[in-house]
């Protein structure tokens, strides 16, 4: 079958660990956070995609107003795209959609975020870097419940305000979301103590 996004798999290696989608940040590609993948939680299936919108030529999930600034209709479109993509893609590759940890960085934290609130079913958890909230409403009642979602964000971030880590935080915990909010001592870009809090967290999901 076609799978509507340009993408790399890579098959699990440890059939233990649990399978990713990697959604990589605004100039990203596909290629970008395999290595992160690899890494955070060694063994797992990896499936990472490209988005589909180009901002004078930088690949993202969705298009923006300005930064900071979106277009919820256009959010929810993209949402919906990348959402039936990673359905179709996990029937494929024979993928449990309820062990589907998304790992998104930035615009792909941004759009894993709204697959959670739109889209419940699709994922079984979350790694959010540097996320903020794009979509303003919470998760339906239960429709999250039981899923652990991590939110590593940057003390010293220029583009998200610290407010926002918390309010995305309450929206997921709308629909039963388990959400750690972590915060390194960092801007926007990834740390070390970001990659130690996201392999705590895969070694804590791992031990349930
Ligand atoms: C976004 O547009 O999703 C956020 O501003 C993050 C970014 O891509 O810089």
């Amino acid at each position: 079958m076609k799978l509507s996004y340009p993408h790399v798999f890579e098959r699990a290696t440890d059939p233990a660990a649990p399978p990713l989608v990697l959604l990589h940040g605004t100039g990203g590609d596909e290629n970008d956070l395999v290595p992160l993948g690899r890494r955070i939680s060694p063994g797992s299936a990896l499936l990472s995609p490209r988005g589909k919108v180009s901002e004078h030529g930088a690949n993202r999930f969705f298009a923006r107003l300005a930064e900071g600034k979106f277009d919820p209709a256009e959010v929810t479109r993209r949402t919906h795209d990348l959402a039936d993509f990673i359905v179709a893609a996990s029937v494929e590759y024979d993928l449990d959609p309820q062990r589907l940890i998304a790992v998104g960085l930035s615009n792909g934290a941004n759009i894993a975020a709204a697959i959670l609130q739109l889209r419940p079913g699709v994922l079984g958890g979350a790694v959010l870097l540097r996320p903020m909230v794009v979509l303003d409403q919470p998760a339906a009642a239960g429709s999250l419940a039981g899923l652990r979602v991590l939110i590593a964000s940057g003390a010293v971030d220029p583009i998200v305000p610290v407010t926002e880590p918390p309010r995305l935080a309450a929206l997921l915990r709308s629909g039963g979301a388990e959400v750690e909010l972590h915060t390194s001592p960092a801007s926007h870009a990834l740390a070390s103590s970001d990659l130690s809090a996201a392999v705590k967290f895969f070694s804590s999901l791992r031990a349930r």
